[in-house]
């Protein structure tokens, strides 16, 4: 089960997740900046690894409870945001909290992971007052940046040497299906990106082993970890700067009034 994998995975990750380049900050800033929620609003941040999100949410005033299922990532998340309200270890399919619990339930980089999307968005909306939002973010395109292409293209060239059912976390997911299926309504969408500038190679090297990416890289043979890991530094050797085009979109939807 993706869950189970999730755990042992980000609970691997936890101590240097967002460390190396503030990838998930700077994206979850954005994600909040969107939101734009009011002094006070009770927020409940969905697979909130390191905090990326619960920061923002702090910085403007909300009420914040963060929940993950890797134990690693919420003992960190008490530790440096001592005002969150309740951090806790909580699977996003089963949510251990009241009907109409918060006003705004976010979540980062997170609904690809999950095994059962349609429980999880049925979930979000039990615990959400009627009116309340959801809010997530997903991996997406960069405008401009052909000379990124080779990142993925090299995931998409290395899939085949990975046995069925190992390497990646994340599945694809409809969108607007999944906002359906918690019957969310006045949906809308948003792309974003960032620029984010990198020391030197072995920085992003061990960025890309800091996060999910991680779950691939464990899971192709040696010999061919070797050879992509060789690539991507030759790629990042025809760069100077280094600087990381990323992109993401937005998805925000409402619990029905
Ligand atoms: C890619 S990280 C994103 C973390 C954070 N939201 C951010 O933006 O940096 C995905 C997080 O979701 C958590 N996660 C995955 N599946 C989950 C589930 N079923 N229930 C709760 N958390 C889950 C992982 O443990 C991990 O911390």
């Amino acid at each position: 089960m993706t869950t189970a994998r999730a755990i042992a995975l980000f609970d691997q990750v936890a101590p240097v997740y967002d460390e190396l380049l503030p990838f998930f900050t700077g994206f979850g800033q954005q994600h909040i900046e969107w939101l734009a929620p009011a002094h006070g609003t009770r927020a409940l941040d969905l697979g909130a690894g390191r905090g990326a999100l619960t920061a923002a949410l702090l910085a403007r005033g909300c009420q914040v409870t963060a929940v993950d299922c890797a134990p690693g990532m919420v003992e960190r998340i008490s530790t440096q945001y001592p005002q969150v309200h309740e951090a806790r270890v909580m699977d996003a399919h089963q949510l251990d909290f009241p009907d109409n619990s918060f006003d705004l339930v976010c979540a980062g980089f997170v609904v690809h992971l999950l095994d059962d999307p349609a429980v999880a968005a049925r979930e979000i909306r039990r615990v959400l007052t009627p009116g309340g939002v959801f809010s997530f973010s997903l991996p997406g395109a960069v405008e401009a940046a052909p000379e990124w292409e080779f990142y993925g293209a090299l995931f998409r060239e290395f899939q085949p040497l990975i046995p069925v059912g190992e390497g990646r976390l994340s599945r694809p997911l409809d969108e607007e299906q999944f906002l359906a299926a918690g019957r969310f309504t006045g949906v809308g969408a948003i792309a974003i990106e960032q620029r984010l500038p990198v020391p030197d190679a072995d920085t992003f090297w061990n960025w890309g082993l800091s996060h999910g990416s991680r779950a691939f890289f464990d899971a192709l043979p040696a010999d061919a970890r070797t050879r992509f890991e060789a690539r991507v530094r030759a790629e990042l050797a025809t760069m100077d700067p280094i600087v990381f085009a990323a992109g993401a979109k937005l998805w925000r939807g409402a619990s029905p009034a």
